[in-house]
C-alpha cells in the first residue's frame, strides 16, 4: 500500500480507498458530504498505545470529545479502554456504550449540578476537579446522594505544550486546572470532606503537540507535588497525564508516537509507583478519519481558481478557528495540477478548506478527500445553514458500514415543529 499520504488511504490504480474499498463506490452509493474512519487504522493505534504502555501499570481513557460515535466508542471499549468525557452528555453516550464507570474520568471547568449528580450516581473513577468551588459541590452533591465521589485535582503546571494557542491548555493564564503553588492547599481541603475520597492527580497541557519535551517537563512537576503529597500523609492511586499527542496533518510531519511518550513518561512515574492514565483522543483517532466531498462548481476571480465543494465549515470547523491544515486528495487521481482555494457554499469568508493549494485539477462532480480529519471533525460539527450533518461511515476491510445516517431536513426542524404545535396548535 506505501507510499501515499496514509497507509489506511492507499491508492490502487489512481483512485483513492479505505482500506479494501473505493471511496468512489461508497460516495455513489450513499452521497456525499460523509466522514469514512477506517477500523482498522484505530485497531493499529490502540495496539500501538497498549504495547507502548505495557510495562506499567496503565489505562488508556479515550477522550470522548475528539469522535464521539457510538460504534467508534464501541471499538475502544471493546479493547478495553476507558474514556475521558467532559460533560453530561459524553456521560450519556459513554454509559450507553457499555464502558464500565470504573473506566470513567470527568474533566472541565463548568460542571453543572445535574451533570455532577449523574456522574456521582454512576460512580465514576474519577472527577477531575478544576476549582475549590467545584470541590465543595461535588461534596455536597454526593452527600446529599449518599454516596461518596472519587476526585482527583486538575494542576495546571504552566507548561507551554508549543501549539496552537487555542489548544494550549497548561499554561498559567488559561482557565484551566489549579496551580501548583494552590494544589497542596487544594488536596488538604479535599481529605477533610466527608463525601469525597482523594484517588489522583490530573494535568493536561494541550492538543497536537508534536515534541514529547513539554510532557517530560509537566509530568516531573506533577510527580513532584506527588511526594510533596505523600509527606504530609496525603496518598494518591493515580497519576492522569491527559491527552494531546499530535498527529500528521501535512505530508513531512512526524509526530511523536505513543511508544515515544510512554518512554518519556514511564521512568518517570515509576519513582512514584501509581497506576498511570492517558487520555488520547487525536492520536487514536485523527489518521483514522477523512471528510469525503464532491466539487459542485468552478470559479475563477481575479487571478484565484476556486473549487466549491459540497462540505463547508458547518461539516469542518478546524481550518476556519485554528486556521489548521488538512492535506486534500482527488478521490480519482488526474495528474494535472492546478493552485486552487479550496471553499464551501457557506456564507462566510472563513468557510474554507484550503486557500493557494496545489491540486489534481478538479472538476465538477469530482470527489476528493480532506485527511486527517477523524477527530474534531464530526464532533464539531453543526447544523450551521440548515446543513444537515453529514454521514459517517466505518470500513473493515472490503466492507462498510453506516454508522450514522445523513441528517434529514425534516430532523433538523423537529424540535421546533414541536413548538409550533405546542403555540399555534397546526403545522402546514
Ligand atoms: N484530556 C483533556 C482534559 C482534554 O481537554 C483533551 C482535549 C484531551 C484529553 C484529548 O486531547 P487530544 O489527545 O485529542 O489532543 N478542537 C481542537 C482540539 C481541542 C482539544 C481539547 N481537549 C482541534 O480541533 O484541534
Amino acid at each position: 500500500m506505501g507510499n501515499s499520504f496514509s497507509y489506511y488511504f492507499p491508492y490502487f490504480e489512481n483512485e483513492l480507498y479505505c482500506e479494501k474499498i473505493s471511496l468512489k463506490k461508497i460516495a455513489e452509493e450513499i452521497g456525499t458530504p460523509f466522514y469514512v474512519y477506517s477500523k482498522n487504522a484505530i485497531l493499529n493505534k490502540i495496539n500501538q498505545y497498549k504495547k507502548a504502555f505495557q510495562s506499567y501499570p496503565t489505562l488508556i481513557c479515550y477522550a470522548v470529545k475528539s469522535n464521539s460515535n457510538l460504534s467508534i466508542l464501541e471499538i475502544f471499549r471493546e479493547n478495553g479502554l476507558g474514556i475521558d468525557i467532559v460533560s453530561g452528555g459524553e456521560l450519556y453516550r459513554g454509559l450507553k456504550a457499555g464502558f464500565d464507570p470504573k473506566k470513567i474520568v470527568y474533566a472541565g471547568v463548568g460542571k453543572t449540578d445535574r451533570e455532577l449528580a449523574d456522574a456521582v450516581k454512576a460512580d465514576i473513577l474519577s472527577f477531575n476537579v478544576e476549582s475549590l468551588m467545584e470541590l465543595d459541590v461535588i461534596d455536597q452533591i454526593a452527600g446529599s446522594l449518599g454516596k461518596k465521589a472519587n476526585i482527583s485535582i486538575r494542576i495546571n503546571p504552566d507548561v507551554d505544550p508549543k501549539t496552537h494557542p487555542y489548544i494550549s491548555t497548561g499554561l498559567r493564564e488559561s482557565k484551566f486546572g489549579i496551580d501548583m503553588e494552590d494544589a497542596i492547599k487544594a488536596y488538604e481541603i479535599a481529605i477533610k470532606k466527608k463525601n469525597l475520597n482523594v484517588v489522583g492527580i490530573h494535568c493536561h497541557i494541550g492538543s497536537q503537540i508534536m515534541d514529547v519535551s513539554p510532557y517530560r517537563e509537566a509530568v516531573e512537576k506533577t510527580v513532584e507535588l506527588v511526594f510533596r503529597l505523600k509527606k504530609i500523609g496525603i496518598e494518591l492511586k493515580h497519576i492522569d497525564i491527559g491527552g494531546g499527542l499530535g498527529i500528521k496533518y501535512r505530508p513531512d510531519d512526524r509526530p511523536p508516537e505513543p511508544e515515544d511518550l510512554a518512554q518519556a513518561v514511564i521512568p518517570l512515574v515509576k519513582e512514584i509507583g501509581l497506576k498511570l492514565l492517558v487520555e488520547p483522543g487525536r492520536s487514536l483517532i485523527g489518521e483514522a478519519g477523512a471528510l469525503i466531498s464532491q466539487v459542485i462548481f468552478l470559479k475563477d476571480k481575479g487571478k484565484k481558481h476556486f473549487i466549491i465543494i459540497d462540505s463547508g465549515m458547518n461539516d469542518l470547523l478546524r481550518p476556519a478557528v485554528y486556521n489548521a491544515y488538512h492535506h486534500i486528495l482527488p478521490v480519482i487521481k488526474s495528474g494535472k495540477k492546478v493552485v486552487a482555494d479550496i471553499v464551501g457554499p457557506i456564507c462566510e469568508t472563513g468557510d474554507f478548506f484550503a486557500v493557494d493549494r496545489e491540486i489534481d485539477d478538479l472538476q465538477r462532480g469530482d470527489y476528493l478527500a480532506v485527511m486527517s480529519a477523524g477527530a474534531y471533525g464530526f464532533s464539531m460539527s453543526s447544523n450551521y445553514n440548515t446543513r444537515p450533518r453529514a454521514a459517517e461511515v466505518l470500513v473493515d476491510g472490503n466492507e462498510y458500514f453506516v454508522i450514522r445516517e445523513r441528517e434529514s431536513y425534516d430532523y433538523i426542524i423537529e424540535p421546533e415543529i414541536k413548538a409550533l404545535q405546542k403555540t399555534s396548535g397546526e403545522v402546514k
